[in-house]
């Protein structure tokens, strides 16, 4: 049971099986940077009542206390709201970096040089358009559609048009994904907004920065020049910069899963926006606004709170968090920026509905026993409103962010020479062995089949 590690820091756990009466001595691994530390699951195997059995496993549905990596990238501590991207605090690199410097902190690990920096925004800048066939592609969805549906569709099928992106070991390979995906997801983001609003889609726009190029692609209409309002260019900076990586949150788990079956990055992305999608993770900042209009008035929200405690399951959406047990930092943040940009656009309601549902959820006990804090969503979705985004629209914002931390995840994953397929194993609770009687009669002709065509 030697751990690849010296253990000599990290300890042991003596396990005595009451079962046998045999001990077992289980290494613990040495405490990485900020002192996180585990055993190794494989490690439990051998503790057998008979030898018959397979061996001990952990049981952890949801992953509460597993670890399914090492991982350099992201380090957050929950209790004391922090969060760090290589090290450097979230609070820093919101106020001074900009998203394409994170983007490529997050993967090589370091800032990049005024030379690096140039080459790459040039890289990301020259492959925004994406394939005429993609504009077809997207035809196909209904004016309704929902734009994080039409964008999973749309990632994965550009797998399709990149086959050489299946090399996933050619490190060259890699790089002209990442760059591609990068670029390309603002422009497919800002094609499947113009498709909902029966718009024509806009171009990239090569003079134009990362975030105001997104911009210009969903809002320009008639006039040959897109130019952003600089309170909207630097707030949308700003939250995809936040937004950009979150350590194994549930859409990096499903990015890293899918992509540790060697499948292309495209896929692996698209993976990672359908996972997203879901009203616990991502969607959460479209919820937000949902429930706002839902309570519509301020003298609504001791009621609705009373909804919430009364554990009939409706949730306090933008609030809680699986790691933070204090306030998330993001959500501090974004606070501050959206009174930056509600100066510009003006507090109205919904605004004031927030503020009194996050005074409440502050003081309240079942809130707070619960330490159920205002997360990243809380905020954000004012914020997106107020800039005349699409209430289903804010997730598709927060994919186009977060595809540079599933990125940087994907590739660490296939660079741990550790990992391999994730296929994890379960705790079987169904029958045991029993015959098949075999009674069915496969005479179409007697089928019911007809009948329901009748009908
Ligand atoms: C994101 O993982 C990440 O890092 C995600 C993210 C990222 O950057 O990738 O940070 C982005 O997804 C933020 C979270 C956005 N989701 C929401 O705002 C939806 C509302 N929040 C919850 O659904 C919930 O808080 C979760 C999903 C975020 C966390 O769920 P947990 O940690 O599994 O907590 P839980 O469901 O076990 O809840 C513990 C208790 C339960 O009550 P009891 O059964 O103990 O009585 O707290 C209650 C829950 O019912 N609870 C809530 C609540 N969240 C948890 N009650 C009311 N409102 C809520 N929002």
């Amino acid at each position: 049971m030697a751990d690849t590690e010296s253990n000599a820091a990290g300890g042991s756990l003596e396990i005595k099986d009451s079962r046998t009466g045999t001990s077992y001595t289980v290494p613990i691994m040495p405490p990485a940077t900020e002192g996180d530390t585990a055993i190794r699951a494989m490690d439990l195997r051998p503790i057998k009542a008979n030898k018959e059995e397979f061996g001990l496993m952990t049981y952890d549905p949801a992953f509460m206390n597993t670890a399914s990596c090492k991982s350099a990238i992201t380090f957050i501590d929950g209790d004391k709201g922090i969060l760090r991207y290589r090290g450097y605090p979230i609070e820093q690199l919101a106020e001074k970096a900009s998203f394409l410097e994170v983007a490529w902190l997050l993967r090589n690990g370091e800032l990049p040089t005024q030379p690096q920096y140039n080459d790459w925004t040039h890289q990301i800048t020259y492959h925004t358009y994406v394939h005429e066939n993609i504009k077809t592609f997207l035809q196909g969805f209904r004016y309704d559609a929902h734009p994080m549906s039409m964008l999973c569709s749309t990632v994965a099928a550009m797998s399709s048009f990149y086959p050489n992106a299946k090399n996933i070991q050619d490190p060259a390979e890699r790089d002209i994904s990442i760059v591609r995906l990068l670029a390309k997801l603002p422009t497919l983001a800002a094609f499947c907004f113009r498709h909902v609003k029966g718009l024509p889609f806009i171009y990239p726009d090569n003079d134009l920065g990362y975030v105001e190029n997104f911009l210009s692609m969903v809002a320009r209409m008639t006039e040959p020049k897109y130019e952003g309002n600089p309170i909207f260019v630097k707030a949308l900076e700003v939250l995809f910069i936040l937004h950009a990586d979150h350590e194994q949150n549930c859409s990096t788990n499903a990015v890293r899963a899918v992509g540790s079956s060697h499948v292309d990055p495209f896929s692996a992305v698209a993976a990672g926006i359908a996972a997203l999608y879901g009203p616990l993770h991502g969607g959460a900042n479209e919820q937000v606004l949902h429930m706002i209009k839902e309570i519509g008035d301020i003298k609504n929200v001791p009621a609705f709170i009373e909804g919430v405690k009364g554990g009939k399951g409706n949730k306090l959406m933008g609030f809680g968090h699986r790691v933070y047990k204090s306030y998330d930092p993001r959500a501090r943040i974004v606070k501050k920026l959206a009174d930056e940009v509600f100066k510009v656009v003006g507090v109205d309601k919904d605004l004031e509905i927030a503020l009194e549902l996050e005074r409440i959820a502050l003081s309240d006990d079942y809130f707070v026993s619960r330490k159920l804090y205002p997360n990243v969503d809380f905020y954000t979705g004012l914020i997106y409103r107020s800039m005349a985004f699409p209430t289903d629209f804010f997730t598709v914002l927060f994919a186009v962010a977060r595809t540079a931390g599933w990125l940087s995840q994907w590739e660490e994953m296939l660079n741990d020479k550790e990992q391999k397929i994730a296929r994890p194993r379960q705790i079987y609770t169904g029958y045991g062995e029993r015959a098949y009687a075999g009674s069915l009669s496969y005479d179409m002709t007697k089928s019911s089949k007809k009948d329901a065509v009748r009908k």
